[in-house]
């Protein structure tokens, strides 16, 4: 592919990718949060962004998820609580398709059945997931992280030609702001503070604009202040992503939650506001009590 094409081709989808969520229609009416109507794309229109239905996974006849049913909202944060072995992090990757359920539905939108879709094509599909551990390009400036973020969907040949147009450029410094990299945009990766590097990845996601954000203990091992700063940063997010977070710090579910679902033994235990969840006897038994 020459350069020519492939710039023509970066402006496409920076078009595509700049299209605004309001300026949508169908059939005269502004469509619904995100919605894009493409052939293939997501269709909120029952305002689901993720549904999952009687899920099961036996790993060697262990039941890790046992008749797991859950669905997320356009735009919502929900968080995620329950003792370790709940199935928390199976259920992260059964949506990521990293793990095949026996049994279940999963689907992504009213029309995208997940489990027909591999893990990359989950990934293209518009679904990001941030592990546990920070994975950041050490010896790489934050920047050229941010940079990398948009060629991971590139072929060695078009990376090699790479450069940002002005619509990437003003989303890399959009991103930067949002995870409060602004002044560090030339340090080097590996310099960062464990904070910080989570904040990049976070960011690395950002860059590719997932519609669901799949976020794995994120403030594990942050700094007070690094935790109330990803409160901040999530409670941002919410409304422009759907996001799922795993956490077991309390003070910062209490702070970026509406709705809590706590997991125990591969389904769900209970559902409601962190109160709620908090003043349930079950919840108390299996997870908060110990
Ligand atoms: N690939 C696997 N093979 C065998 N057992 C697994 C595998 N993945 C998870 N498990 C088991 O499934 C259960 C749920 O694990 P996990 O989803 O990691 O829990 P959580 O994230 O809630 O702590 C645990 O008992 C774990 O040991
Ligand atoms: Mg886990």
């Amino acid at each position: 592919m020459t350069p020519d094409l492939f710039d023509a081709g970066t402006e496409r989808l920076a078009t595509h990718q700049a299209r605004a969520v309001s300026e949508v229609t169908s059939g005269d009416r502004s469509a619904g949060f995100s919605r894009v109507h493409e052939a293939g794309s997501l269709d909120l229109t029952h305002g689901r962004i993720l549904y999952l239905e009687d899920v099961h996974v036996s790993f060697d006849g262990f039941k890790a998820i046992n008749g797991l049913s859950l669905d997320i909202a356009p735009g919502e944060l929900r968080c995620i609580i329950g003792p370790n072995g709940a199935g928390k992090t199976t259920m992260m990757d059964i949506i990521t398709g990293k793990t095949k359920p026996d049994s279940g539905q999963v689907f992504f939108g009213s029309t995208i059945d997940l489990l027909r879709h591999n893990e990359p094509e989950i990934a293209q599909l518009g679904i990001g997931r941030k592990f546990q551990k920070p994975t950041v390009f050490e010896h790489l400036s934050v920047f050229e992280n941010l940079e990398l973020a948009l060629k991971t969907h590139k072929g060695v040949a078009a990376s090699l030609f790479f450069q940002l147009n002005g619509a990437q450029r003003d989303r890399v410094r959009e991103v930067l702001y949002t995870i409060h990299l602004e002044g560090s945009v030339k340090d080097q990766a590996g310099n960062l503070s464990h904070g910080q590097k989570q904040w990049l990845e976070i960011g690395m996601l950002l860059m590719q604009d997932p519609k669901l954000l799949l976020l794995d203990e994120p403030v594990a091992g942050m700094t007070d202040f690094e935790t109330e700063r990803t409160a901040e940063l999530f409670l941002s997010l919410k409304g422009k992503h759907s996001l799922m977070v795993v956490e077991h710090d309390m003070s910062f579910i209490n702070t970026i939650s509406d709705i809590v679902t706590v997991l125990c033994d591969g389904s769900v235990l209970a559902q409601g506001t962190l109160a709620q969840v908090q003043a349930d006897e079950r919840v108390i038994e299996v997870y908060l009590g110990r």
